[in-house]
């Protein structure tokens, strides 16, 4: 089996609240749809096809006028916020055809991200992004990572993600060791607002911390929780608590004795061989670091982590290059952990399946 692609009917992360200031445009790929944003004067953060409807010049390099309307660099036509074309100065007093206008994207701003919705607008409502409720919530202290331009397919980091036998060799000495590797799966699966999820759930007792888990949670030996779930193809939420042996069971909260994180991937697929993965790494406010007792555990986190993500991008990084090599006779073996990751792709795959059918639907009504 190739690559999978991205299923265009699901929420993914364009960018935090604050890179999105009044007035100011950005331009994005999400699953191969050239997109224009911005923020109005109003609040609402906007989004339209990027091409303008002229000749397809990137309206992303153009500019907001004082009155709102975003002007064409090239010919100078102006759109107003709801992507109309209100003016084309070659000729300012003739009719402007109805066809000059721009397509939308539903954005919906929440939990301090912006999301955005490349698919069909008709099925738009059917799903909802994933909470991310730490990112703003005074009681966590959240590090939002940069957004990296990985060349590899999403699905590549969501199989990295829901599996982590690869924490030994790829890891080893950083936040993993082969006894982490051999730690049993269990698998919950579900739906929430319309997404399908698949979780891995690995608990273990007695386990001796790898070094980077004691510098930002303290205990060496813990019983431990972690947890791993594809929310959606656009996001995936990773929950660890540690506590001293016979202790976990209380939460990981403000004051509690779990100690750990929640850290959040956001997978937004340009196309079948680059995606956009950013993390956002939180940790009850209150909870300092044993490696600098001065730092939150999530900042202290945040300048080690990225070693780790390295090791991880390199990885992404080889596997995408062999799939350039035709599939001919090769096959990929499952192994009992990959159960995970297994279900990941079918869940992708029915999604596929679900909007081609929708399209096909919809080109037979027409
Ligand atoms: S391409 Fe935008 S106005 Fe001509
Ligand atoms: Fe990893």
């Amino acid at each position: 089996m190739g690559l999978i692609s991205a299923p265009r009917n699901c929420w993914y992360v364009v960018g935090t609240s604050e890179e999105f200031p009044t007035g100011e445009l950005t331009g994005h790929v999400v699953c191969n749809r050239p997109i224009v944003m911005w923020r109005a004067k109003e609040g609402d953060v906007l989004a339209y096809d990027d091409r303008c409807a002229h000749k397809r010049f990137p309206l992303s390099k153009g500019r907001l006028m004082e009155d709102g309307t975003l002007e064409c660099a090239y010919h100078g036509m102006r759109y107003d916020v709801t992507g109309k074309c209100v003016l084309i100065p070659s000729h300012p007093t003739g009719p402007i055809s109805p066809q000059a206008k721009l397509k939308p994207f539903p954005v919906i701003e929440q939990d301090g991200l912006v999301w955005i919705w490349p698919g069909d607008i008709a099925q738009a409502e059917t799903r909802k992004p994933p909470r991310t409720p730490e990112i703003t919530d005074p009681d966590w202290t959240t590090v939002v990572g940069e957004a990296m331009d990985t060349p590899a397919n999403y699905m590549l980091l969501i199989e990295n993600l829901l599996d982590i036998t690869h924490f030994y060799p790829l890891h080893d000495g950083n936040i993993g060791d082969v006894a982490n590797s051999r730690i049993p799966i269990e698998l919950d699966e579900g739906e929430v607002d319309g997404n399908r999820y698949v979780k891995t759930i690995r608990k273990v007792q007695n386990y001796e911390q790898p070094p980077y888990l004691v510098d930002w949670f303290h205990y060496e030996t813990v019983d431990r929780e972690h947890t791993h779930c594809m929310q959606s193809p656009g996001m995936t939420r990773v929950v660890m608590r540690n506590a001293p042996p016979g202790e976990l069971g209380g939460g990981l909260a403000k004051g509690s004795v779990e100690r750990g994180y929640v850290l959040l991937h956001s997978h937004t697929p340009i196309n079948d061989r680059r995606h956009i993965w950013r993390w956002y790494m939180s940790t009850p406010v209150d909870h300092m670091s044993a490696g600098d007792p001065s730092m939150p555990a999530a900042e202290r986190a945040a300048t080690m982590f990225p070693n780790v993500v390295e090791e991880d991008k390199f990885a992404l990084d080889q596997q995408q290059a062999m799939f350039d090599y035709p599939e001919e006779d090769y096959q990929e073996v499952f192994l009992k952990p990959d159960k995970g990751l297994r279900r990941a792709r079918q869940i992708v795959q029915e999604m596929l399946r679900e909007e081609q059918a929708g399209r096909q639907q919809a080109q037979a009504a027409e």
